[in-house]
């Protein structure tokens, strides 16, 4: 049985990850073992900057947002000896086991290190984008929403005050679930994902029709579509997976500008950015990083690694990590479906009823 065990948060931080590592520490505790936590993600693995996890400096993570340990986008495989110096960490901090909490990019490297050197590791999903397509939800993903429906109510308020259109752009990477779940419980009028490309008529049509029932209307727009008459290479750099930073793209402006010019109606937008990732992980939030902290911990007690812990209905069970890393979960067409009927043109319908 292993009987210390390394703990790492890899990627963007999000809330639930505090809730996580209190969830491996506490189980491990109850079998004996220790805890040992990696500072920046991979970084740590790679440096061997470590901090001491216990019981007692868990105990009240369960409440706390971002991520203890630090965390990095760091990559080894794309690092001088990265892969090196990580098996040299792990023998130098004499673990057994390496619980690795992360989105794709930090699980990929979690997979890999088990199929090509037989690294001892389980996975735990977090990411606010929610897609990971062997589990049902990731932790991070439900505060996210949380904080964006709030932003949302916020701006439908100021919005009729004025009686303007209000642009709302969220993150969530190259899947729309963010905004679909903001759009959805935040009743916008239309909701732009990158899963399908803007219907910019639609968009306009149903601006205008709620704009003239209800004195204002919100569009909620995910941060990677394509813009109109934008090409692709026009995003940011990319980072040490092969992603485009997608920061300051200016989508949101961009449908200021588009918006107004094609309904002459006033037209203001925000971006809430990494405010999303920030605060009180949601009671959600709490239980699933909790859930999936202890089960990882029985997953390394059982010694059964190479795989992550997924939320399926209501079991946490493991899956490997191959299949949890093989492909992006992104919006399906029934849940687009359910999109399409609560932003139907609600001033025709309001006028209809009337
Ligand atoms: O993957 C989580 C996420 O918040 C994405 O939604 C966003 O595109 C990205 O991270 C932002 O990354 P960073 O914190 O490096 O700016």
């Amino acid at each position: 049985m292993a009987k210390r065990i390394g703990v790492l948060t890899g990627g963007g931080d999000c809330p639930g990850l505090n809730p996580a590592i209190r969830g491996v520490v506490l189980r491990a505790a109850q079998a004996g073992m220790e805890c040992v936590g990696l500072r920046e993600g991979w970084k740590g693995m790679m440096s061997g900057v470590h901090v001491p996890l216990t019981p007692h400096s868990v105990k009240d993570l369960v409440g706390k947002g971002g991520t203890v340990l630090g965390t990095s986008r760091t990559n080894p495989f794309k690092k001088e000896q990265g892969v090196e110096k990580v098996l040299e960490t792990f023998k130098n901090l004499r673990l057994d086991a390496l619980v690795a909490m992360g989105g794709e990019d930090t699980l990929g490297v979690a997979c890999r290190l088990y199929q090509e050197r037989q690294f001892p590791v389980v996975g735990v999903p977090k990411t606010m984008d929610n897609d990971l397509s062997a589990t049902d939800y990731t932790f991070g993903f439900d505060s996210a929403v949380t904080v964006a429906m709030d932003a949302a109510a916020r701006l439908k308020d100021t919005g009729l005050s004025h009686g303007r259109v209000m642009v709302l752009e969220v993150m969530g990477r190259h899947a729309g679930w963010v905004a679909l779940f903001t759009g959805i419980a935040a009743a916008a009028d239309y909701v732009c994902v990158p899963e399908r490309p803007i219907d910019v008529d639609d968009m306009v049509a149903k601006v205008q029709a709620a704009h003239a029932a209800f004195g204002t209307s919100l569009v909620v727009a995910s941060e990677a579509i394509d813009l109109p008459g934008e090409s692709s290479a026009s995003q940011d750099g990319l980072d040490d997976f092969g992603h485009h930073i997608l920061k300051e793209r200016g989508v949101a402006k961009c449908l200021e500008a588009l918006l107004e010019k094609k309904t002459g109606i006033e037209t203001r937008s925000a971006v809430i950015g990494h405010i999303q990732r920030g605060g009180a992980p949601t009671l959600f939030d709490r239980i699933l990083g909790t859930r999936v902290g202890v089960r990882a911990a029985e997953l390394v007690i059982e010694g059964r690694f190479g795989n992550m812990v997924a939320l399926k209905g209501d079991s946490a069970v493991p899956v490997s990590l191959a299949e949890a890393t093989a492909d992006l979960k992104i919006i399906p067409s029934h849940w687009l479906a359910l999109l399409d009927t609560v932003t139907e043109k609600t001033g025709e319908r309001a006028a209809a009823v009337v």
